[in-house]
């Protein structure tokens, strides 16, 4: 059997590792330099897609970054006869509108920040100045590479924000239209899920670290690290987000028409009024699925053909007791730009596995940087202090000129 990721992140290379077994091949398109069977070409672009799928004779394809998703392949492939896991767009609107999934949680009470969705610059800038109480959080509407959310500070800073994006189009269309919210604080968890539209099977929590600097600091980035477990996530708040949130937001999605089926995640922040949804996405989150997966007991296709099928309530589905680390190696400069090309060396034998993720294979074969996020160290130990000091004696053994990294991932759920 033959399958198909699309996309190119250390994400994508944790669920090619996950898919192989004897008697199937794993291809990934555009893939990257460390993801064997990788085929050039644009994971948006349709036909050349179907194309690929014929040409490599694909049976189920796995589409995986949020803007395929946005843009209908699983539509387009399962109308050419090709099954996929992942959600329809219309489903996907649920992280490519952050107005859609606002007007969504707030019509069907699922717990999340209050806020106002905005088309018109000038109602907006008349709504920030009623505010009383700062910091807000102004958000794109559309997908912009995980950069379009600002916290800011008083009414001048969100007056900046809004015509940056509103009238001189930063984010392009995807900030045309806005959401002003209110600030919520607490920790946070992601939690990704399994869905077929009707049963939903939550993987183990994790916890992101998006800044790019050690304690937090720095600019928003698509993620620096991951643990798994999340210690915050404590059974009692598992229940509670699922009578509240995950079992509302299925019902939600099919009383809309538009049923989803793939992998839902969670971006929940735990507040002092309960777990309230800080963002949804329609796919797995990366490098969440680099801690997550390592974790998970079967057959990953097995579960993900049962989300396609509708028949993931006949599936068994558990996850080791263990920990996880994911440490993020990125390219100096990251998230703002960067230089590629950069060769990498590795030394030695790692305890745990590299993720590539923005790395290619140079003419003489060569490991060299080709992103923002390089590669993520990921070592798996029964507590997560181990797992971390594993990733971080891994981390040592990589080598590439500006590499940059977080030292405190873990740091945080280990004193929680
Ligand atoms: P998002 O892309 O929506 O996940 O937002 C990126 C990050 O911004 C989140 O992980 C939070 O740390 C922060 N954030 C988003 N919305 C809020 C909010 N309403 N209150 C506080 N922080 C937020
Ligand atoms: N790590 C968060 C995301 O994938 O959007």
């Amino acid at each position: 059997m033959n399958i198909l990721i699309l996309g190119s992140g250390g994400r994508e290379a944790a669920i090619a590792a996950c898919l192989e077994k004897e008697g199937r091949t794993v291809y990934a398109l555009p893939g990257n330099g460390g993801i064997a069977n990788s085929i050039p070409g644009s994971a948006v672009d349709r036909d050349a897609v179907l194309a690929a799928c014929r040409k490599y004779d694909i049976s189920y394809c796995v589409v995986t970054p949020d803007d395929p998703l946005a843009a209908g392949m699983v539509d387009y492939l399962q109308e050419h006869g090709i099954p996929c896991f992942g959600p329809t767009a219309r489903a996907a609107r649920i992280e490519s509108s952050k107005a859609f999934a606002k007007d969504l949680m707030h019509r069907y009470g699922i717990p999340t920040a209050k806020a106002m969705t905005f088309s018109s610059l000038d109602q907006a800038l008349a709504f920030v100045r009623t505010l009383k109480t700062f910091p807000v959080v102004i958000k794109a509407d559309g997908l912009a590479l995980g950069k379009g959310v600002s916290i800011v500070q008083d009414l001048e800073e969100a007056a900046q924000m809004l015509r940056a994006m509103m009238e001189d189009g930063r984010f392009g269309s995807a900030g045309r239209t806005v959401v002003i919210e209110e600030f919520l604080t607490g920790p946070e968890v992601s939690v990704l899920s399994f869905t077929d539209g009707r049963t939903i099977i939550p993987m183990v929590s994790a916890m992101d670290h998006k800044r790019a600097c050690d304690n937090d600091q720095g600019p928003n980035t698509g993620g620096m690290g991951t643990i798994a477990p999340n210690p915050y996530y404590t059974e009692e708040v598992a229940k509670e987000c699922m009578e509240k949130i995950f079992l509302p937001t299925l019902s939600a999605l099919r009383k809309e028409g538009c049923p989803f089926s793939g992998c839902l995640y969670f971006g929940l922040m735990l507040t002092q009024d309960g777990p309230k949804v800080i963002e949804y996405n329609a796919r797995f989150g990366d490098p969440e699925t680099q801690v997550v997966l390592p974790l998970l007991q079967g057959d990953l296709l097995e579960i993900m053909t049962a989300c396609t099928d509708g028949t993931l309530d006949k599936v068994r589905i558990s996850f080791s007791d263990e920990a996880c680390c994911c440490v993020i190696l990125a390219s100096e400069g990251y998230p703002g730009r960067y230089e590629k090309g950069r060769p990498i060396t590795i030394d030695g034998p790692l305890e745990g596995q590299i993720r590539i993720a923005g790395a290619l294979r140079n003419g003489n074969g060569d490991l060299v940087t080709n992103g923002g996020r390089v590669l993520g160290i990921v070592a798996k130990a029964p507590t997560l202090a181990q797992a971390v000091e594993a990733a971080y004696r891994d981390v040592e053994k990589i080598h590439f000129e500006g590499c940059q990294f977080r030292h405190d991932i873990g740091r945080r759920a280990l004193e929680a």
